[in-house]
């Protein structure tokens, strides 16, 4: 086990939806205990059904063996007391996208926790910046951002805020190497990288479209062919949840005023008229006609 691995023997992860069920896995296949904090007892079990059924899915294709299988589920607890987190040597924050939640959360993780544990935030629009006023001592708190799902996308931007400690954000790279991805490091400002530059992308394929310039379908043929993006932009639209882009770019053009993150007016209606995209079957590739 390399120093970086020992350094981070332990793992809490707050929040056992989407993402935590993703990042709780990626991080107990690494060989490393993870406790993650929920709410009830019922998110409890969702969470574990959810790293359960994507083990079996992997089982099913090949990629991975029963054993195998039992050995991460195993290396998994689920609790609902924060003071459970006690003696992990790092937290990932992955509750739900709401500052008043994820602040009362730090304060609270960290009454449980080592003053020299890390904390991160996995938050996809918050200034990590302005999150660490929650944490006593926010030098070892920073953004480590992963991609949906956890378990398959490679990419992972850590995110120095203004107070972050130069060391942590290099014990944070060694670790997120050690999970098998690939650590960038970005400066703290909406998007990030990744979603900073997606998000005036999506905004101006949904005005092309609503122009008129081409249908859905070839809009995004054209991209994939042509550029060789694995997704179109408008599936991709589709598979993010037109809700949460909206919801995104509307939170990044509230911090920089930058017309580009204004949300298209199609979206905005789209949204309103309950066009979702794959979570409920109605979006801009699906049979239903828009407008
Ligand atoms: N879903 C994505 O594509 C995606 C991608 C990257 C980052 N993110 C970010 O990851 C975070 C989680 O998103 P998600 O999609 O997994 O959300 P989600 O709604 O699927 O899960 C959030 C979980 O947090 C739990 N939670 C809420 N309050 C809590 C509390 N006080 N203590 C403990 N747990 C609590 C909820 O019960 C729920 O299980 C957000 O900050 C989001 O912006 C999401």
């Amino acid at each position: 086990m390399s120093e970086t691995q020992i350094d981070v023997a332990r793992v809490g992860v707050v929040g056992f939806g989407t993402m935590g069920s993703g990042i709780a896995q990626v991080v107990a296949q690494s060989g490393r205990e993870v406790t993650v904090l929920d709410l009830d007892q019922d998110r409890i079990r969702r969470g574990m059904a959810a790293v359960a059924s994507f083990l079996d899915e992997g089982v099913s294709r090949g990629k991975t063996t029963p054993d195998r299988r039992t050995e991460v589920l195993a290396r998994i607890a689920g609790v609902t007391d924060a003071a459970e987190l006690a003696g992990v040597d790092l937290v990932i924050e992955a509750a739900t996208e709401d500052p008043h939640v994820k602040c009362q959360i730090l304060s609270t993780v960290t009454r449980s926790i080592s003053d020299t544990a890390m904390i991160v935030t996995n938050t996809s629009a918050l200034s990590v910046t302005e999150l660490a006023s929650a944490v006593p001592n926010p030098a070892r708190f920073a953004g480590l951002h992963f991609f949906n799902p956890a378990q398959l996308m490679r990419t992972v931007e850590v995110v120095r805020a203004l107070r972050t400690d130069p060391a942590v954000v290099v014990r944070l790279c060694g670790l997120v190497e050690s999970l098998g991805k690939d650590a960038i490091v970005v400066k703290d400002r909406p998007g990030f990288l990744v979603n900073h530059l997606l998000m005036p992308y999506l905004n101006d394929v949904v005005q092309e479209y609503d122009d008129g310039l081409a249908s859905a379908e070839d809009i995004d043929t054209a991209l994939t062919l042509g550029l060789g993006y694995k997704l179109g932009p408008l599936e991709l639209l589709d598979l993010i949840g037109l809700d949460v882009h909206e919801h995104a770019t509307t939170s990044a053009y509230e911090a920089t005023h930058d017309p580009r993150y204004v949300p298209p007016p199609l979206l905005r209606q789209m949204v309103a008229a309950g066009f979702l995209g794959n979570k409920n079957g109605r979006g801009f590739r699906h049979a239903e006609e828009i407008g």
